[in-house]
């Protein structure tokens, strides 16, 4: 099938690679010239793993190909995938310009039956919108081109994105289009070849769904992280705790870990996106708005374990920070909890070098020139001279490091840890003082 694929961030280019795997024949547009331009010498602008191999499979092959000819793509594929950002405007709602902006060069270039997919995340009704503009740009030259419109949402986790794309749990296809929804099941097909994993439904509740799932995940983190702060006053553990509920079938154990609040691209603005939705259609959603509350207020619990163990006044007190990216096995740093505890670092006057596995190019873009930050090329590198350790990203290279080294290397044995990565009862026995997220701090 000949596939269009509008914006090639992570989502589009993911969507346009995976649908070139199976032999589609994909163009992926963008208006971002220098993307397309490394994209088209052999590059990948963003980290994903195995994403680059699979990329430049497909490019050998002939079947994935990059432009920011606007014309040229829409003119190209039957099905037009918009898979462009919705980043939130100035008061958390969703900003809906390049979507139109998207739809609006498709109905100023159709020269045929389109079926346009939208697969950014965007509210309720926004549908209606894409139809709209489309409609006004064919009619403004007199074409009469039919077109079907459908919501499919992404489910995909960045750092797992491949995976997920080509073993989907759900596919959710939300169109009241025959012919659409005969096209997607087919183009589909491949990757459900032996589930029914297929979702049709109303355009409504597929944009409603992808919503409702991201606002479930994010109150379940800030539960889990409320329950871990009761606990570590309590006396209780969490990591106990979190076993101990996960056993429930109706609770499961998935997205159960307590940290430093959720970050990413996707759970803060989708969660205040939800709620100026809820706000304009005059309903409040008081477990969002607590959920909301509650995420801030833990991206700073490491940054108050450091102030309750060295003072408010961090002068002259130096830092190393393992973890940028918002989680492991991606270069995202949007939204990061990373960026905040630095902040507060650099603020009341401290150092910080910061190493991650791969994050640290992103990292010097969305912080260029804070001062007293550096950066190391290992775990390592960053120890020396540093009064604690701070963990913030649950990188899998940092889950088994050479204490006796690390003890060497720090000027005083103390990890503060975000992510729970080690049992407190070996942290003793490695002479570490240690505070993990809603255990019982170790001290020496
Ligand atoms: P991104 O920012 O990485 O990529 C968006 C791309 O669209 C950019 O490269 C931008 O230059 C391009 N673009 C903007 N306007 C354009 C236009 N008119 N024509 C062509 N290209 C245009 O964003 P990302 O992360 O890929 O997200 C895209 C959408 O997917 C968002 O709505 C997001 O909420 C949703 N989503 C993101 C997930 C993620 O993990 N990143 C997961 C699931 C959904």
């Amino acid at each position: 099938m000949k596939i269009t694929v509008i914006g090639s961030g992570y989502v589009g280019l993911v969507t346009g690679t995976c649908l070139a795997e199976y032999g589609n024949d994909v163009l992926c547009l963008d208006v971002d010239a220098n993307k397309i331009r490394i994209l088209q010498e052999g590059g990948v602008p963003i980290f994903e793993p195995g994403l680059e191999e699979m990329i430049k499979r497909n490019v050998a092959a002939g079947r994935l190909r990059f432009t920011t000819d606007i014309k040229e793509s829409v003119e190209h594929g039957t099905i037009q995938f918009i898979a462009v950002g919705t980043p939130p405007d100035e008061d958390g709602s969703a900003d809906l310009k390049y979507v139109v902006a998207a739809a609006r060069s498709i109905g100023r270039h159709m020269n045929g039956y389109k079926v346009i997919v939208d697969k950014s995340t965007v509210p309720v009704g926004t549908g209606d919108k894409v139809r709209a503009a489309i409609a006004d740009e064919l009619q403004q030259r007199s074409e009469k081109t039919s077109f079907a419109i459908v919501s499919n949402p992404e489910f995909l986790k960045e750092g797992a994105a491949i995976e997920d794309f080509m073993r989907p749990d759900r596919i959710v296809i939300g169109t009241d289009d025959d012919t659409a929804k005969d096209l997607m099941s087919s183009l589909y097909a491949p990757f459900v070849r032996n589930h029914d994993r297929i979702l049709f439904m109303d355009v409504r509740s597929a944009e409603m769904t992808k919503y409702a799932a991201n606002a479930m995940l994010a109150t379940r983190i800030s539960f889990m992280n409320e329950l871990a702060n009761l606990s570590e006053v309590m006396g209780a553990d969490i990591e106990l705790v979190r076993k101990g509920i996960g056993s429930d079938p109706r609770i499961g154990y998935h997205f159960l870990y307590p940290g430093v609040g959720y970050g990413g691209s996707c759970f803060p603005k989708d969660v205040q996106a939800l709620q100026r939705t809820a706000e304009e259609h005059g309903i409040s959603l008081k477990v969002l708005d607590a959920v909301e509350k509650a995420n801030h207020a833990q991206k700073s619990v490491l940054v108050d374990k450091i102030v309750k163990r060295f003072g408010d006044n961090l002068k002259g007190k130096h830092f190393a920070l393992w973890g940028l990216a918002f989680k492991p096995n991606t270069d995202d740093m949007r939204d990061a909890p990373s960026r905040v505890i630095i902040e507060y670092l650099l603020n009341q006057g401290a150092t910080v070098a910061a190493h991650d596995p791969v994050a640290i190019h992103e990292a010097q873009r969305v912080m260029p020139d804070w001062k007293g930050l550096s950066y190391g090329d290992s775990p390592n590198a960053v120890l020396p001279d540093a009064d604690a350790l701070i963990i913030v990203t649950e990188w899998k290279a940092f889950r088994s490091p050479d204490f006796t080294d690390m003890n060497k290397q720090l000027k005083n044995p103390l990890i503060f840890d975000g992510r729970n990565l080690f049992d407190p009862k070996r942290m003793q026995k490695e002479g570490f003082e240690y505070y993990p997220i809603g255990r019982q701090q170790v001290s020496l």
